[in-house]
């Protein structure tokens, strides 16, 4: 096939640098059958996205169901045209993407609500974040849980954190070949008063340049003890945290523990389960 020059879609270089979905429908099926005995059938991938995980949840087993909720289409759009077009018709029966807000769209009671990416950090205040978590409850069978993750660490409350990683490259469905490229994520600011940070996700491509802001998002980097405290003041009946140990190299050993107590570090990334 020809090489062809278009510039990557952002949305491939996203889901290539950031996103790990078998990780995460593998940790969340652990967590739900290590409390409820059984296997979770139904999903709800909240701040969907491009609804990958929502997409591969369906593609595992001929009984699982899932609703991708984002409230911006056109990211909606492209997961419709790249990642359910990937799913056979039998398999995208069983997949209901909704355009709407959290906070206000229904969907059937679920076993497994995911919010992955730190996405529930738009929510600034107290209050709209516990309704928010209030929602999600609503939305789970009597046996549910709820995953989310969450970053921090001493790095994380530095006013400027950068991140660079390097990427394997991949060829996309249309065509264009993307070498191993570089992802970077920047901390621009944070405010030690209200922890409201603004981050950046910079890429540079071989053969395409450095595409800078790819995407921005402005947050409020929550804590570990605050995300439990809400989750219980919502309703939830238990509020855990796994977090991952670091092999020879300081990197992430990528395995999840429950834990009650740890040693801080540089960074880190948590799981935050609350059990229905
Ligand atoms: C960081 S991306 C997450 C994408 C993907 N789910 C992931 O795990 O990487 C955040 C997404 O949340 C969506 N979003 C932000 N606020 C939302 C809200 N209140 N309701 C629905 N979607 C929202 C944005 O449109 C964006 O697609």
């Amino acid at each position: 096939m020809a090489k062809k020059k278009t510039a990557p879609d952002l949305h491939w270089l996203y889901e290539a640098a950031v996103q790990n979905v078998d990780t995460d429908l593998d940790f969340a099926k652990r967590v739900y059958s290590k409390h409820w005995k059984r296997k979770p059938l139904t999903v709800r991938e909240d701040f969907c996205g491009t609804a990958k995980l929502a997409c591969r949840w369906v593609a595992r087993n001929k009984k699982n169901e899932a609703w991708g909720i984002d409230f911006h289409q056109p990211t909606l759009d492209w997961g419709v045209e790249y990642n359910v077009a990937e799913l056979s018709d039998e398999q995208r029966q069983r997949l209901h993407l909704i355009c709407g807000d959290v906070l206000e769209a229904r969907t059937p009671k679920v076993d497994m609500a995911l919010a992955l990416n730190f996405s529930f950090c738009v929510f600034k205040q107290r209050d709209t974040l516990r309704h928010y978590f209030k929602t999600v409850a609503k939305s789970l069978n009597d046996e549910g849980v709820f995953v989310m993750d969450i970053y921090g660490g001493t790095e994380s409350v530095m006013a400027k954190n950068d991140d660079v990683r390097e990427i394997p490259g991949f060829t996309t469905p249309d065509g264009v070949e993307i070498s191993d490229f570089d992802y970077l994520w920047e901390q621009a600011k944070y405010n030690p008063i209200t922890h409201h940070t603004t981050c950046h996700i910079h890429f540079k491509v071989p053969g395409h340049g450095s595409i800078n802001k790819a995407f921005t998002y402005d947050w409020r980097l929550w804590t570990l003890p605050e995300l439990q405290e809400i989750l219980l003041e919502a309703g939830f009946s238990k509020a855990d945290v796994y977090l991952h140990d670091f092999d020879d190299d300081g990197e992430s050993d990528e395995t999840f523990r429950l834990r009650k107590t740890c040693e801080n570090a540089q960074g880190w990334i948590a799981y935050v389960v609350g059990i229905r």
